[in-house]
């Protein structure tokens, strides 16, 4: 059995090794405010039940920073990336983007908002129009960042880099629809859309939990390289509090809708203080054990 102590160091040794971390000792608190919530809150009500999805959750993100949301299924991840996303209203509490109160109260004011944050979703599959076939998809993003009369070259050109950038060859799929590639491609294409769309902060839903494990250290890896070459801020959503520790410059642990802890990942994942974050990381350094068969009966 190991101890903490040593459960430590095999994390932190594991973390070291990883090539695509950022700067692990940058102080991101002193880089400009992207996006910033107080006491934000959403409750549903469905018949006669009242769920708190969100409860009062306070954050701060900072340009060019990675950040994490951690917590089980049912935590209000999911709930909290929507109003994040200006898809849902928080029923209590406010969001600030660049430091001012964020406001999409009209149409026009929510398009300029998603000028500055995109999501990758957990399902590719719902991302696309599938009527749309994938030059299109890449046009729109094009069009979207004004790029509307530039020469159709260029326009080729864009999507041409775009594509390599997540390894896919454009050249291949000008023709095809979305639902014709496999869905570690989707994924990338979700990644080439980003690539053009250059956005101030990405979100990213699990956006690896369809892929094979190899696919998903491809991902990753893009999502961190597009981040060090643009300073996006990615907020990160997942279950893995392990991939959370390696990746992140900052982590939320969030339970029951709630955050029940954050900061730097040598601060959270090692000393850990709430139970919840406890628990999560128990089961961690698990998978990197060999298993113990002595315990085990053969027949
Ligand atoms: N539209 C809705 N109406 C009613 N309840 C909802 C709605 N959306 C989410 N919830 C509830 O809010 C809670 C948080 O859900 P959410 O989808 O945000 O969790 P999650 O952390 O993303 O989970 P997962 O890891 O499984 O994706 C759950 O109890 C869920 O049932
Ligand atoms: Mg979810």
């Amino acid at each position: 059995m190991k101890t903490n102590e040593e459960k430590n160091v095999q994390l932190e040794d594991k973390r070291e090794s990883v090539t695509f971390g950022s700067d692990r000792n940058k102080d991101f608190s002193k880089e400009p405010m992207c996006l910033s919530g107080r006491g934000v809150t959403r409750v549903f009500h469905t018949g006669k039940t009242t769920t708190v999805a969100v409860d009062h959750v306070d954050f701060d993100f900072h340009k060019g920073e990675l950040i994490s949301i951690v917590g089980e299924s049912g935590s209000g991840k999911t709930t909290l990336s929507k109003m994040l996303l200006g898809l849902l209203e928080p029923t209590e509490g406010e969001i600030f983007f660049k430091d001012k109160p964020r406001d999409i109260s009209s149409g026009a004011k929510k398009k300029e908002y998603w000028q500055g944050i995109q999501a990758i979703f957990q399902d590719p599959f719902s991302s696309y129009n599938v009527f749309h076939k994938i030059d299109s998809v890449l046009l729109d993003c094009i069009n979207m960042r004004g790029g509307k009369n530039l020469p159709k070259e260029k326009k080729y050109e864009m999507m041409a880099e775009a594509c390599s950038f997540v390894n896919l060859k454009f050249a291949e799929l000008t023709n095809k629809y979305p639902f014709e590639l496999s869905g570690g491609q989707m994924q990338r294409l979700m990644i080439a859309r980003i690539f053009l769309l250059k956005p101030d902060i990405l979100l990213a839903d699990e956006p690896t939990s369809m892929i094979d494990a190899c696919s998903r250290a491809t991902i990753l890896d893009m999502l961190l390289n597009l981040r060090n070459e643009t300073g996006m801020t990615v907020i990160f959503i997942t279950h893995d509090i392990g991939l959370a520790y390696y990746i992140s410059d900052s982590v939320y642990i969030m339970e029951h809708g709630k955050f029940v802890e954050s900061g730097k990942p040598d601060e959270v994942m090692l000393h850990p203080k709430a139970a919840y974050t406890k628990r999560l990381i128990s089961d961690v350094p698990k998978i990197h054990e060999p298993w113990d068969l002595s315990t085990v009966e053969f027949h």
